[in-house]
This record gives structure tokens, sequence and C-alpha cells, in this order.
């Protein structure tokens, strides 16, 4: 037992994509899975996911099946993290992958994290907005986010978390005060629409979706800024293949996308998607794509926008945010991003004196 796990253990050293640095599998409290974790240490990607509902177990899933990184799932419901990561350990003699999964509700366990991703929040149920979850939601982006930065110091964040632009520019407050750069704190939300845009185009034009460039723009709302210009079929612009009212129909069924899987489920939000968008973020960071994905940035003048989180085209690599693209806006479409860009920041006011109010 002891010789095949060290033989593990060995192929896991070399075959590891990414090996920054030893991960110090932390000692745990009785939460943690009792596997061979505490075993062997070993280089290779780690990613804390904060939050083990839908979201975050999904996004845990997929990390470890597609072998990207290993994880540390952390919850307050401790036994569900460590069930979920447990569950999923078991799974792995079937699915034959390389890493790791374990779960609890010590921050201990997620030390040394190359990415966190904050996915642990209130759910939105129908009749519910993204807004009416600020307060709740910033309460506990603060706490997961102060107790992952004190074990990773070095980590990139990404938030999830709605309303994601406000939770990360929170993040954003927080972090950026423990000297971390922009670069480094980032938020999901333009992969997930625009893959959901995607996904209507596809269906509209019966074409394979890896055929669909789609660019979705602004804040994860409902005036959120797809834009048709930008958008391409096989290279083709798609306003070239759809008359005006079918692409304005598939804009506002990507603005409504959210609220349309809310009002199916009855309870709780989307999570395949929103975790296959989060995995495809940290899969561009920690293997260096360089890939250039919608992402909600800080931005410091791009756009005309200043010192507001917004959904842009970014270079995603090792070092979080790499660039930020300035497409060539018309005025109705920077009208747009700038008209979405305000409501975040009316967020962000809200939210701030929500926040001071509570202390
Ligand atoms: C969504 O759009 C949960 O905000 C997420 O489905």
């Amino acid at each position: 037992m002891i010789t095949r796990i060290a033989r593990a253990a060995k192929r896991l050293q070399e075959q590891s994509s990414v090996c920054r640095h030893e991960v110090p599998y932390a000692k745990s409290q009785a939460a943690i899975i009792q596997t061979d974790v505490k075993m062997y240490s070993m280089k290779q990607a780690k990613v804390t996911v904060i939050g083990a509902g839908n979201v975050g177990a999904t996004a845990a899933q997929r990390l470890a099946e597609k072998n990207i990184a290993s994880v540390a799932l952390v919850d307050i419901m401790g036994g569900v993290a460590a069930g979920k990561a447990l569950d999923l350990m078991e799974a792995r003699p079937v699915e034959l992958h390389d890493r790791l999964i374990f779960g609890g509700d010590d921050y201990s366990i997620t030390a040394g994290s190359d990415v966190v991703l904050m996915t642990a929040g209130l759910a939105r149920k129908p009749g519910m907005s993204r807004d009416d979850l600020l307060a709740k939601n910033a309460q506990i982006v603060k706490a997961c986010i102060e107790a992952a930065h004190a074990q990773s110091p070095d980590a990139i964040f990404i938030t999830v978390s709605n309303p994601v632009d406000a939770m990360t520019q929170l993040s954003h407050q927080i972090l950026s005060a423990k000297g971390v750069p922009n670069n480094k704190i980032i938020g999901m939300a333009g992969v997930l629409d625009s893959s959901r845009m995607a996904f209507f185009i596809a269906e509209a034009l019966n074409v394979s979706v890896k055929n669909i460039q789609p660019c979705v723009m602004g804040g994860h709302g409902d005036d959120m800024v797809p834009v048709a210009r930008y958008t391409t079929v096989a290279g083709v612009p798609l306003p070239d293949l759809l008359p005006e009212a079918k692409i304005n129909e598939i804009i506002e069924r990507t603005q409504k996308g959210g609220i349309e899987i809310v009002n199916l489920l009855g309870t709780g939000s989307a999570f395949y998607a929103p975790a296959s968008s989060s995995v495809e973020m940290i899969d561009a960071i920690l293997n260096d794509k360089k890939q250039i994905l919608p992402s909600s940035c800080m931005l410091t003048g791009e756009y005309g926008i200043d010192g507001v989180y917004v959904g842009v085209p970014a270079k995603l690599g090792k070092d979080g945010i790499e660039e930020i693209l300035e497409l060539k806006l018309n005025d109705q479409e920077l009208a747009d991003l700038k008209s979405s860009a305000e409501s975040v920041k009316t967020n962000v006011a809200k939210m701030n004196e929500l926040m001071s109010a509570a202390a």
C-alpha cells in the first residue's frame, strides 16, 4: 500500500504541468478526509475552492478530472466539503486522474494555493435579483477572502459570488490593502455570458459551438453588453448571418440567461456553466495560456472608465490579467458599456454603505 502511494506521489511529481512550489498539505481538523493526502507532499498546481455548493463542487470535480489542479474545498459546513471531496476521491480509480481533492472547514488546508476561486454565497431564488444578494454575500465574501489570503498571499483570486462585479470589487478592496496587485484580482462572468450567447447562436444557425467566437462585455447584470459586431461564426460577423430581430432575441436571452435557469430550477441557480467557465479561466492561468477571455477587471481608464470592475476581454496567463484589450467600440456600444459600469458603481456604493452600517 505504502509503495503504491509512494509510486503515485512520484508519478504526480513527474507529471505535474505546473511545478511552482511545494504544496504544504497541512495536517487538518476532523473534517478533512482521511485518505493518503497527509502521506505525501508533492509539487502540483493547487486551487482553493471556497464554497462546496453546486458551483464550487462542480468546479472542483472539473479541475481534478481534467487534470488541471488539486483542490482544497472549504466550506462553513466542513462535513459537506469533506464528504464531497471524499466522494470525488473515490471516483478517482474510475476517472483515473492524478489530482487530489480534499475538503473541510479549516483554511489551513488551503495553504499555498496558486488560485483561489470564491464561490460561496447565497444563490438567487425566483423573483430575486442579483442585487438582492448584495448585503448578505458581502459579509460572506469579506470573511472568506480574508481567511484565504492569510493562507495563500501569492494566489490569484477569482470571484464568482453574486453580484459578481461588486463582490470582485469588494475582494479588491480587501486584497489591494494587503498589497495584492489588480492583475491578481479577477471576476468570472464574461466567459459564462459568452458561452450562453455562443450556445444560442449555434442553435439558431445549426452549427457547431466550436465555430462561435462570442463577445460579451460589461457587468454581469441585465445591462451586460453582448456585442454582435464583434461576435463571429467561422470568422463571419454575426450581423451578416442573422436578421437583427433574431440577434436582439439572442442578446436578450443572454442578458437574462441566469434568471432563465433560476426559474427552471425553482431553487438555486445555474452551476454547470458557471463551473466550466471558472475552470476555463483557471486553466488559462495555471497553464500560462495567454488566452483572451472576457473577465471582470479593475478598469483604470480603459474605455474611459475608471475605478470599477467591469467585464472586458483580457489576456489570462500565469500573472492573472496580463493585458486588458481595448476594442474599438462604436458610440452606442461604448455608451452601453459605460452605462453598465455605472450600474456596477451604484451597486458598489450601496454595498459599501450597507457594510459600514453593519460595522
Ligand atoms: C448566472 O448567471 C449564477 O450569476 C450566475 O447563472
